[in-house]
Order: structure tokens, then C-alpha cells, then sequence
């Protein structure tokens, strides 16, 4: 048990003092419990959870400080149609964000709030997107009453006593976020081990830069550092500061003589962003001496120096990872990360005291469900029911991931020189090019797509538009962000390239044309190679892509006619892919920089 008196305050910021008195005064909670990150600490609100039902401690001597918890069956997802962007005007916000006005959405949620910690605690969670003290870092509290928030959040960021001293010296911005799961508990009533609420508001104030979320406890919608803050509140600070907020993976590229390019790639959901953050190369690249180190597989923040050279911090301290599809032979990193100290959601419990997901080598022969049920291969068979929810979750520190870079925690962060935009898509798009140059890659970027479902064998499923990866993370009108990136270069001495990559291309039969995981390492190799300008390339209407020769194919006997195929330039696809641009630029119309719409015109031209 910790010592302290927890409902004394640790921050002596009369602004913050204030604001917490004033939301208790609104949630009612039954106490206040001001938290200071200690190891301590995290062991009593786990042991208290552990009490409540909340968490199930896993088997010590396979799964050392893991725990385990299911979700409500309702609340396993982030809720994008619940997700609103409450600027000012609606214009702001832009038309791919849902907008109520502010003042409209301030009354609903006060109405809400109102005694909705009613018989909880509430924890006062001070966090640092960022290493504490990097000038790129920024700060956050968040007010919570799930004490399941506090213990991932504890994982996912950076919280407790040394950020009270950041906010006491009163530098920084704090940016207020209040959560609670929306289930007051009335006096001798027994909790669930999920409360959570059918009415969910997942709410960003941009212009006074507030988060209220309201009614789920699921991480996407409960840690609100991550897509709350991090992304959709940092992408109005960073427009409006000249930085960039982007939803992408950083890692590092080490070549034999020690030299190392870092890239940031951004894919939607379900692209494999955590595997290729974690990705191993091939035994000859191994070999030879490189080697590939992760800064971050979801968030980065990305800033000029005072040389106009970007530099990116990853603002997240651990993986909220999907589990299912992550094992020894996609990820052994991952699962080196989620050996030990990890919260596991909605995953299998296994009757060992252990976890197993789909994916997973050793299926057991029973286990419960991610929702308590008994489940068994043969069930499974007959009734196609799932041991592990698909969107179930790992929280795992990144510190023990074996390939984190020494550098992941630099203040200045680690120095881009090129970008990665990707999707899957079964036709059209090539294994990689180039885009000719900055305002062609942000084209490239804004008019991204991704196959929305996973298509069956030689279907095309239907292309979602998702630029940059960011439709659902982006704070403010997207004509506007994809302004801010035209904008970013003007600022830079050194302009970092622009790929594009897709995994995920079939043949005719449906079957995919690349092998991917580690072998994408020979893609990334030719990015680092065109990045430092030493290697070859051929023009094509859509950009530089790579000879057959320019890949390095050591150990692999990857046919010619095969790369021939994946980099193949589909006219008539091509033509189907701009009208598809098209659709989503209209939306956008009266925002749309015009060198997105001179882009397109040239892109046309080219296609001849
Ligand atoms: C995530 C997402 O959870 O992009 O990272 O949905
Ligand atoms: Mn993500």
C-alpha cells in the first residue's frame, strides 16, 4: 500500500489547483487521488484492480507483471462517429470531422459530466508527450476515473512527479483533458469490472486546446494522450507553430559502415505499421551489417531544426499493438516488448494463468474467450467465434523492445531525410516509387487509399481515401493540413524524399506478389539509397521507380517478370485511381491548395 496521502495535491499551479477543484465540483467523484507514476503506486491500483475484477493477474513465472482485462463487449474500438472536432466554426473543422457547435457540445457535456464520478475516484494524471524537458515534449492532465487509464497510461507516456515539476514552472502550455467512463456508482452498489456508458463523446476542443471524452474506457478513446492529444489537438498546435503532428512510424536504417537514415512512414489501420517499425532484415543484410531500429510505430512529431533539417520525436513511451497476427515469425520484437510488464485486453486467457491470440503459435486446446467464454479449436471450427477480440490489445513499455534506438529518447529527436506513405491495395499501386518531388509527395500522401476490408481472393475491396493516414486523427480541415505540408518544405535547408509503398499487390489468382516482413528491408534499402542520391532509378509517369537491378536480391530468387508485375504501371487503373483522387479532392474544393490540384492536372498529362 502507498504511504502517501494521495488526495494531497503534487503541483502547486494555482491554474492547475483550480481546474481540478472545479471539475470534482462538476464529476462529484468520491475522492481525489493525485498520481506520481511510482512503481509503488502502479502496484496498489493494480492489486486494487485485481480486486474489483478488473484485472486478472497473469502467470508470474511465464508472463512476469502482465495483467489482463476485458472490455464491456460494446466498448472495443476507437468510436469515430462519436469523435468530434468542436472548433469554432464548422469550416474549421472541415468536412471530413464530425462538428457540433462548441458552445452546444460544452452544454451536452457538462450535462453529462455532471456527477458522473459519482462513488470513483479521480485521478489526477499529469503526462508528457515526449521525452520530459525535450523542447518538442508537451504536457497534458488528465483527469480519469478508470484506474485501468492510469495504469496504461502509465506505459504509454511519460507521467507523475517529474511532470508536476514541469507544470510548476509553469513554461509550458497544459492542456486540460477530462475523462471519465460515464458509470457513477451509487453508494453499496457493486462495480463491473468494465464500466463504461452506451453514450459515448469523444470531444477536442482545438482553439482552447481541451479534450473531454466521455463514456468509453476502451485506450484509442480513454488515453488521452495518444489520438486525442497527440495527434488531433498536436495537429492544430503544430499548424499553428510550424511544426507537424503525423501518424506514423520512425525507425532507423543502420548500413555496414555504421551510417543511419531515419524514415517515417505513415499507413492506415491494419497495414502492418507496428511490424515494419520492428521489422528484421534478411540474413544477408544482417550479414553485411545493417541493421533497423525502432524510434516509435504510431505517433511522430516532427520539427525543423535551427539547420532546417526535420527532426521527429516519437511523443509515446510504449505500443498499444493489436495482438492478434503478432508472434515469433511477424514480429519477434513485438513479442520481445510484450513479455513482461504489458496490460492485455481482450485477448484469450489461457488456463495457465497465460494469454494466446489468433496468430499465436501453441492454440490451446481451451481457453476463455475475450469475453469470458469457453472456447475451443473445434467451437471455433463450428462456429467461427474468435478467442481474441480482432482488436485486441497489448500495452507494452518500448524500452524492452530489443531494436529501440539508442537515440529514441533524444530531446532533439532523430533527423528524417525521407517519408513513407502506404496502403494495401491489391491492384494499381507498385511495390515502390518515388515522387518526383516534395509537392508530387504530399499528392502522393494526400490521395493515399487503403482497401477497406481484406478482399477476397482476387476481389478488389473497396479503396477508403485516408490521407496520410490521418483522416480520423486530423484536428482541422484537411485542405488545410495538406496546406501546412506544402507550406513545411519552404522552411527546410534539406527536403526529405517522398515513397510510396504497397505490400500488398495480388495477381490475377489473387495471391499476393511480394513476401513482405523482413524482405520489405530490400525496399528500404533503395529508399536509403535514393534518400543519400546513390541510387538508380527509371521515370515513370507516377514517379522514380527502382530497376530490377536497383534492388539488392541477395539470397532471394525473386523473378524479374515477378518485379516486373508488382511495379507494373496499370494505365486504366491509373485513370480509375485519379477519379478516385477526384471524389475526395471535392470535398475539399474551397481548402485545396493549388498545387494539389496542379499535381493532378500534371499527373494526368503525364499519364498521356
Ligand atoms: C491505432 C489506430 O490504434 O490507428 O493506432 O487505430
Ligand atoms: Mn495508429
Amino acid at each position: 500500500m502507498t504511504t502517501r496521502d494521495v488526495s494531497q495535491p503534487l503541483s502547486h499551479n494555482p491554474n492547475l489547483l483550480k481546474w481540478v477543484e472545479k471539475m470534482a465540483d462538476l464529476t462529484k467523484p468520491a475522492a481525489i487521488h493525485w498520481v506520481d507514476g511510482s512503481q509503488e503506486e502502479y502496484d496498489t491500483l493494480c492489486a486494487q484492480m485485481v480486486a474489483s475484477g478488473t484485472f486478472i493477474k497473469l502467470n508470474e513465472k511465464h508472463w512476469p507483471g502482465c495483467y489482463y482485462a476485458r472490455s464491456d463487449a460494446s466498448d472495443v474500438a476507437r468510436v469515430e462517429d462519436r469523435t468530434f472536432i468542436c472548433s469554432l466554426s464548422k469550416e474549421a473543422a472541415g468536412p471530413t470531422n464530425n462538428w457540433v457547435p462548441p458552445f452546444e457540445m460544452r452544454k451536452k457535456l457538462k450535462s453529462l459530466f455532471a456527477g458522473a464520478m459519482h462513488g470513483r475516484t479521480m485521478y489526477v494524471l499529469p503526462f508528457s508527450m515526449g521525452p520530459i524537458g525535450s523542447p518538442m515534449a508537451q504536457i497534458g492532465v488528465e483527469l480519469t476515473d478508470s484506474p485501468y487509464v492510469v495504469a496504461n497510461m502509465r506505459i504509454m507516456a511519460r507521467i507523475g512527479l517529474p511532470v508536476y515539476v514541469e507544470i510548476d514552472k509553469g513554461e509550458k502550455r497544459v492542456v486540460p483533458c477530462l475523462h471519465s467512463v460515464g458509470a457513477p456508482l451509487a453508494p453499496g452498489h457493486k462495480d463491473v469490472a468494465w464500466p463504461c456508458n452506451k453514450e459515448k463523446y469523444i470531444v477536442h476542443f482545438p482553439e482552447t486546446r481541451e479534450i473531454w471524452s466521455y463514456g468509453s474506457g476502451y485506450g484509442g478513446n480513454a488515453l488521452l494522450g495518444k489520438k486525442c492529444f497527440a495527434l488531433r489537438i498536436a495537429s492544430n498546435i503544430a499548424r499553428d507553430e510550424g511544426w507537424m503532428a503525423e501518424h506514423m512510424l520512425i525507425l532507423g536504417l543502420e548500413d555496414p559502415h555504421g551510417e543511419k537514415t531515419y524514415v517515417a512512414a505513415a499507413f492506415p489501420s491494419a497495414c502492418g505499421k507496428t511490424n515494419l517499425a520492428m521489422l528484421i532484415p534478411p540474413a544477408h543484410f544482417k550479414r553485411k551489417g545493417w541493421r533497423v531500429w525502432t524510434v516509435g510505430d504510431d505517433i511522430a512529431w516532427i520539427k525543423p531544426d535551427a539547420n532546417g533539417r526535420l527532426r521527429a520525436i516519437n511523443p509515446e513511451a510504449g505500443f498499444f499493438g493489436v495482438a492478434p497476427g503478432t508472434s515469433q515469425k511477424t514480429n519477434p520484437n513485438a513479442m520481445a516488448a510484450l513479455s513482461k510488464n504489458t496490460i492485455f485486453t481482450n485477448v484469450a486467457l489461457t488456463p495457465d494463468g497465460g494469454v494466446w491470440w489468433e496468430g499465436l503459435t501453441g492454440e490451446p486446446a481451451e481457453c476463455l474467450d475475450w469475453q469470458g467464454k469457453r472456447w475451443t479449436p473445434e467451437i471455433a471450427l463450428q462456429t467461427g467465434a474468435k478467442a481474441a477480440h480482432p482488436n485486441a490489445r497489448f500495452t507494452a513499455p518500448a524500452s524492452q523492445c530489443p531494436t529501440i534506438d539508442p537515440a529514441w529518447e533524444d530531446p532533439e529527436g532523430v533527423p528524417i531525410s525521407a517519408f513513407i506513405f502506404g496502403g494495401r491495395r491489391a491492384t494499381t499501386m507498385p511495390l515502390v516509387y518515388q515522387a518526383f518531388n516534395w509537392s508530387s509527395g504530399v499528392y502522393t500522401g494526400a490521395t493515399m487509399g487503403s482497401e477497406m476490408t481484406a478482399a477476397a481472393a482476387g476481389t478488389i475491396g473497396k479503396v477508403r481515401r485516408d490521407p496520410m493516414a490521418m483522416l480520423p486523427f486530423c484536428g482541422y480541415h484537411m485542405g488545410d493540413y495538406f496546406r501546412h505540408w506544402i507550406s513545411m518544405q519552404k522552411k527546410l535547408s534539406e527536403t526529405p524524399r517522398i515513397f510510396h509503398v504497397n505490400w500488398f499487390r495480388k495477381d490475377a489468382d489473387g495471391k499476393f506478389l511480394w513476401p513482405g516482413f523482413g524482405e520489405n528491408m530490400r525496399v528500404l534499402k533503395w529508399i536509403v539509397d535514393r534518400a543519400r542520391g546513390r541510387a538508380l532509378s527509371c521515370e515513370t509517369p507516377i514517379g522514380w521507380m527502382p530497376h530490377y537491378e536497383d534492388i539488392d536480391w541477395a539470397d532471394l530468387d525473386f523473378p524479374r517478370a515477378q518485379f516486373e508485375q508488382l511495379q507494373a504501371f496499370d494505365r486504366a487503373a491509373w485513370r480509375a485511381e485519379v477519379i478516385g483522387h477526384e471524389e475526395l479532392f471535392l470535398d475539399l474544393h474551397d481548402h485545396l491548395p493549388k498545387e494539389m490540384v496542379y499535381e493532378r492536372e500534371l499527373l494526368i498529362c503525364r499519364m498521356g
